[in-house]
């Protein structure tokens, strides 16, 4: 009995000066004194030992020990929720808790400052889908089913139904447009194609390209190529210089691949221009008067050129990523580094 009363004297002693600054504290005193298995609790089981005729005296000593601690508990809470909301306990002047914000993912930096500075020229944005069938992605551009340029791109059939695939270029986004659209035309159509690629550091099974259409009279190549020496010109800066090669594409003619001078070494060579000083960025040519009459379209009356170049391919230039692999890894490291970027 003495040395239970002893024990109460000092749990008391630990009740009186316990302090709690916040919610978390109170709670912590409320488990341990008031809690299912707390010591409240557990001096009350004492009452089984006591003999008989002390049991009324001892049983008031527990009643008082309980009240005790229950006053403390509403004490403390009092306190703390005082402390939280007391103003004069605010300090205004330290600084305030930076959140994190995203960044735009760079293939989409790129690809919005593309068609921005297309959009400039008069060019309206357009999309088509990422399923297709045969004749927007390969017949109407001009790919008849044994063309061997086919092979160029490999291509992902859907297995339920291999009269369906997934585009391998953009240009299947003329051929949706021309069939809804008459003349004049233009169009500047961003958006993510597949291949059957081994993933590696510098091919992958999709990445993203922006195609160009203009079609109307009278377009020459002159158009083409100082439209796209514009485009050059306000992407990368006014000292880049540029070449046209002759090239092949089934669905122009004549068709040229477009050069930039080597942004990573100014021209001097380096392992990305393969030590040329020169950086192949886009496909383009005349649309062919075949792709024309696919949809109607008088190609006596009207002419046009088209474009397609790979997003991944310019923001390798303009930020200097060089692994393909980055852009869909989704590592927070990488993205955050466009913090801030254009
Ligand atoms: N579709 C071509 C490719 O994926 C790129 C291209 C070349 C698009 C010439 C065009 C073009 O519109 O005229 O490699």
């Amino acid at each position: 009995m003495e040395a239970v009363l002893a024990q109460i004297e000092a749990f008391k002693a630990e009740i009186s000066s316990f302090t709690a600054n916040d919610a978390a504290g109170v709670e912590a005193f409320r488990i341990r004194f008031l809690g299912t298995k707390g010591i409240v609790k557990q001096v009350m089981g004492e009452m089984k030992q006591v003999p008989v005729e002390q049991k009324k005296a001892f049983g008031q000593i527990l009643n008082e020990f309980k009240a005790f601690a229950e006053a403390r508990y509403e004490a403390l809470q009092s306190a703390s929720q005082q402390h939280a909301t007391d103003e004069s306990l605010l300090d205004y002047s330290l600084p305030g808790d930076a959140f994190p914000v995203g960044a735009r993912h760079p293939l989409s930096l790129v690809r919005n400052q593309i068609v921005s500075i297309f959009q400039r020229l008069g060019f309206a944005l357009a999309e088509g889908p990422e399923i297709e069938d045969d004749w927007h992605n390969f017949g109407a551009m001009n790919l008849p089913e044994d063309h061997p340029a086919r092979d160029m791109q490999d291509t992902f059939y859907v297995s339920q139904n291999p009269s369906w695939l997934l585009r391998t270029h953009t240009s299947s986004v003329q051929a949706r447009i021309m069939e809804s659209q008459q003349p004049p035309i233009r169009v500047i159509c961003p958006g993510r194609v597949y291949r059957n690629e081994t993933i590696s550091a510098r091919a992958h099974c999709f990445f993203h390209q922006v195609e160009g259409l203009y079609i109307d009279e009278h377009v020459s190549f002159a158009d083409l190529k100082q439209t796209l020496y514009y485009f050059v010109q306000e992407m990368f800066g006014k000292d880049t210089k540029v070449r046209f090669r002759p090239s092949y594409f089934p669905f122009t003619e004549p068709s040229a691949e477009m050069d930039i001078s080597c942004l990573i070494c100014g021209g001097d060579g380096c392992t990305v221009c393969k030590h040329s000083g020169w950086v192949e960025i886009l496909g383009s040519g005349m649309v062919h008067p075949k792709v024309l009459e696919n949809f109607g379209i008088d190609s006596n009356k009207y002419t046009g050129f088209a474009f397609g170049m790979g997003v991944e391919r310019i923001c390798q230039l303009k930020y200097r990523v060089n692994d393909l692999r980055l852009y869909s890894q989704n590592d927070v490291r990488f993205l955050s580094q466009f913090k801030g970027a254009l």
